[in-house]
């Protein structure tokens, strides 16, 4: 019980009634109480009370389509039966829990309620279904979002979405612009992916999905203990896959790294299916993992407990260019998939970076998507791209770029 008061008093944070008591601890309280007279009480004390911050307003909305299924919850389009705007609701996902109020969506409701940007997705407001007799006073929670009509993993999976480089300029920028803000706002992101990217209609870009996100110490003293099973493993930085704990902007960085080789080769570059089968993919094109590259890495964790591949060169560029022609482009990526976290850069520096200052210059992704009448959604593609950190070992369906050292030409 003492966690699950944590998870209230956190919820209060965003969510209270009048009574100062968290809205958010009907469902594990209800649950708790088990027979029919504890029921009743809680049925008498909560039933007619107001929850300003998060009505019962889930009936105002029409649902349309299931546009995505998440680990953490269901995503619909939606309509607003009086302003008639479309949104998308994010159904939280309360089966799974033992403890109350899943602690992703209390991330997700923090950060998305202090980040506003452009390039970050709107959290509108937080609404609920009414607690009943018939529904055994359990109440489903919706966190309401601006709709986008797309995300990058669909439009990628569609050979019919052709991203000149101009565009592809466009997309990074916004990707990196929605970074930098986060970053200067001491919040790390920590499972970027390209479908936790969102792309309006008009060719904006917002990043999505804020369930792993975290605060970063500002203190500079002391060493962090922030967990390292974050980031979807296709996109986890070699520093997490060896244990670091105290780690900081650049884990962001690295996701951001593969999303961008991705607008290029169209799917995932590193597949791997375990952890150490990622390090060895990861060393394939970035060279072997040694303190002559990346000095202390022999201080993590799980250094001197994993095999490396040894004597392997860096090859990064070299691989991509069958798909990449542009030198900056390829400087670029060079920049943010190095090894060592530290010498990696950052979204303020790769925005400065030529690759968006020479020729062609960023062009908007809206003409381009015009003829693109239908949504575009990781959840509508053959082929789902990338699991959540939780599951490191699910199933691999979508055919890998960098597939092991044999057949590092283009395999798709
Ligand atoms: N505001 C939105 N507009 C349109 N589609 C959205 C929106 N938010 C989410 N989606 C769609 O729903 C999918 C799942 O949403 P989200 O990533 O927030 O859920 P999740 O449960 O945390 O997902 P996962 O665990 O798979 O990363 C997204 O990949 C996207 O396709
Ligand atoms: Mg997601």
């Amino acid at each position: 019980m003492a966690s699950n008061i944590a998870k209230t008093n956190a919820a209060n944070a965003v969510v209270k009634n009048h009574n100062n008591t968290s809205v958010l601890g009907t469902n594990y309280e209800n649950r708790e109480a088990g027979g029919p007279i504890r029921r009743n009480l809680w049925a008498e004390k909560y039933e007619n009370t107001e929850f300003p911050l998060c009505p019962d307003a889930i009936e105002n909305y029409d649902k349309l389509k299931k546009i995505g299924q998440g680990t953490f919850g269901e995503v619909f389009k939606a309509r607003h039966k009086i302003t008639r705007n479309i949104v998308a609701l994010k159904k939280v996902l309360m089966e799974n829990e033992k403890e109350g109020f899943p602690i992703t969506t209390l991330r997700e409701i923090r950060y998305l309620k202090l980040l506003k940007h452009e390039n970050i997705v709107n959290l509108i407001e937080i609404t609920k279904t009414k607690a009943s007799t018939q529904s055994r006073y359990k109440c489903h929670f919706y966190l309401v979002f601006e709709f986008c009509e797309h995300d990058l993993a669909g439009l990628l999976a569609n050979p019919n979405v052709v991203f000149s480089l101009s565009h592809i300029k466009c997309v990074m920028n916004q990707i990196l612009n929605g970074l930098f803000y986060i970053h200067c706002n001491l919040v790390l992101h920590r499972d970027l992916k390209a479908a936790n990217i969102l792309v309006t209609k008009t060719g904006i870009l917002k990043l999505a999905d804020f369930g792993l996100a975290r605060a970063i110490s500002s203190s500079k003293s002391s060493q962090n203990r922030y967990t390292n099973k974050v980031v979807t493993l296709w996109y986890r930085p070699p520093e997490l896959l060896l244990g670091e704990r105290n780690y900081g902007p650049s884990v962001d960085m690295w996701g951001t790294g593969c999303i961008m080789a991705e607008l290029w080769t169209r799917s995932p570059i590193l597949q791997g299916g375990s952890e150490q089968q990622q390090l060895t993919l990861i060393s394939q094109i970035c060279g072997s993992i040694t303190p002559e590259v990346w000095p202390d890495v022999e201080k993590l964790e799980l250094y001197n407990k994993i095999e490396f591949p040894k004597g392997l060169k860096r090859r990064l560029k070299d691989r991509l260019k069958p798909s990449i022609t542009d030198h900056n482009a390829l400087d670029l990526l060079d920049r943010m998939l190095l090894l060592d976290p530290k010498q990696r850069i950052d979204a303020d520096n790769a925005l400065n970076h030529d690759f968006f200052w020479e020729n062609p210059l960023p062009e908007s992704l809206e003409k381009m998507l015009v003829p693109h009448t239908t949504s575009m959604y990781e959840l509508f593609t053959a082929a789902r791209r990338g699991k959540p950190a939780q599951q490191p070992n699910a199933k691999l369906n979508v055919k890998p770029f960098f597939a092991t050292d044999q057949n590092f030409e283009r395999v798709f």
